[in-house]
């Protein structure tokens, strides 16, 4: 089960308290210092630590208040982490598809031991140049989450754990790019930098998941609401065997992505004239490829019947429709590619289509395990009130 984050009052309490401990605590300075010598200004130390006491309680009463993000913009800068890290994909697939992989020769520097294009700027060395910058979008989104994550929910929640993977995931991204530069665009090292994109798709998508699970606070409910709200509709969780049918799912179309960037590895569009291939047979691979993907064509159907046959609720039964569609299209994407010769366009379809299938196969794991996997979940503790609006950012 998804453990719904608490809104974070208490903890942001916390600190707070501390500071205000009275000196009859056990930690106060009245029992840490007896009376002792005067200091040069004639105070004892236990009057000058009530004097700082009194001095610190005032100036933090004149502190303008933390600043504590909303739900909803949480929510918000989640899904724009996601949708920045699904915008990098695209334009990572548009410099390898333009042959700009080496646009610019080193890394960090953009060759002439500038981190910026300084003269001579082809139109090769402004794409790659534009996919290194665009990283500061995907970092800076990532950074925000982060920060939002940490001000609404308390240490510890699964918000901040997923708000970390997508803060240090930006960074080690940049070095497999660097890696992928140094190494004139090795096909394994292309394959390692998609599938690390697909990983943090993934974990965006999970954040931004946790992020609209975040209770809202509802109107007060009359004394006759009170008493139903008083008891959570705690919907029964769907069967262990559909979960880890989801599970697999989601492992099944990580393999097509690993399949496929093999096939793209020995396919034509390598980034640059000078990048190596892999030596395999690109047509044994692109069946091996449309093969997994019939089973996960065949897994994705079995997942939606057993869903809508055991009655779970709309929105799961909405993501695994959502599923079904992005898989149809981008499976005829992939047809349409293989029988036209790999035309650019199709191509950057094709990989466009994968990072967003990554976030739906991912939303659809987190829909089956959820509070909302069976019957519609309406009403949550006393006071707080459950998102329903499925695909709400
Ligand atoms: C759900 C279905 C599919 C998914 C998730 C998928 C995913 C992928 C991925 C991740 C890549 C690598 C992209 C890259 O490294 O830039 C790829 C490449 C490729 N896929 Fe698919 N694919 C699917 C269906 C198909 C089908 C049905 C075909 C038909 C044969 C196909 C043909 C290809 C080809 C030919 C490439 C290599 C493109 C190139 O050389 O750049 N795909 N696919």
């Amino acid at each position: 089960m998804i453990t719904k984050e608490e809104p974070y009052d208490r903890g942001a309490m916390a600190p707070h308290a501390a500071s205000e401990a009275t000196p009859s605590s056990p930690d106060s300075p009245s029992q840490a210092a007896p009376e002792a010598p005067a200091e040069a200004d004639g105070r004892t130390p236990r009057r000058a630590a009530a004097g700082w006491l009194a001095s610190s309680r005032l100036a933090s009463s004149r502190r303008p208040a933390r600043w504590r993000p909303s739900n909803e913009l949480l929510r918000r800068l989640a899904f724009t982490s996601l949708l920045a890290n699904i915008g990098i994909v695209a334009t990572g697939g548009l410099v390898r598809l333009t042959n700009s992989g080496l646009g610019c020769p080193t890394w960090p520097e953009c060759g002439d031991g500038s981190l910026v294009p300084t003269h001579q700027v082809s139109w090769h060395k402004a794409v790659e140049f534009g996919n290194r910058t665009l990283f500061v979008v995907v970092f800076g989104a990532a950074v925000a989450v982060f920060v939002a994550a940490r001000r609404r929910t308390p240490t510890g929640s699964s918000l901040r754990r997923w708000a970390w993977v997508t803060l240090l995931g930006g960074p080690v991204q940049a070095v497999v790019g660097g890696i992928l530069t140094l190494t004139n665009l090795n096909p394994w090292v292309v394959c390692g930098h998609f599938l690390l994109s697909m990983l943090l798709i993934a974990a965006a998508t999970v954040l931004w998941w946790r992020a609209r699970e975040l209770a809202e606070p509802s109107e007060p409910a009359s004394p006759a609401g009170s008493a139903e709200r008083a008891a959570p509709a705690e919907p029964p969780p769907l069967p262990q065997v559909i979960r880890r049918l989801g599970v697999g799912t989601w492992v099944v179309t990580y393999a097509v992505f690993c399949v496929g960037t093999v096939v793209t590895g020995s396919g034509p569009h390598a980034g640059d004239a000078k990048a190596a291939r892999l030596h395999l047979r690109p047509g044994a691979v692109a069946q091996l490829h449309a093969d997994l993907v019939m089973l996960l064509v065949g897994l994705a159907v079995a997942l939606a019947v057993a869903v809508t046959a055991l009655g779970s609720s709309a929105l799961v039964r909405q993501a695994t429709r959502l599923l079904i569609g992005a898989l149809a299209l981008q499976a005829a994407v992939g047809f349409a590619q293989y029988f036209t010769h790999l035309p650019i366009a199709l191509v950057e379809l094709h990989l466009i289509g994968a990072a967003v299938l990554a976030a739906v196969v991912t939303a659809v794991v987190l829909a089956l395990d959820g509070p909302f996997a069976t019957g519609n979940v309406t009403t949550g503790p006393p006071g707080h009130a459950y998102v329903t609006d499925p695909f709400r950012t």
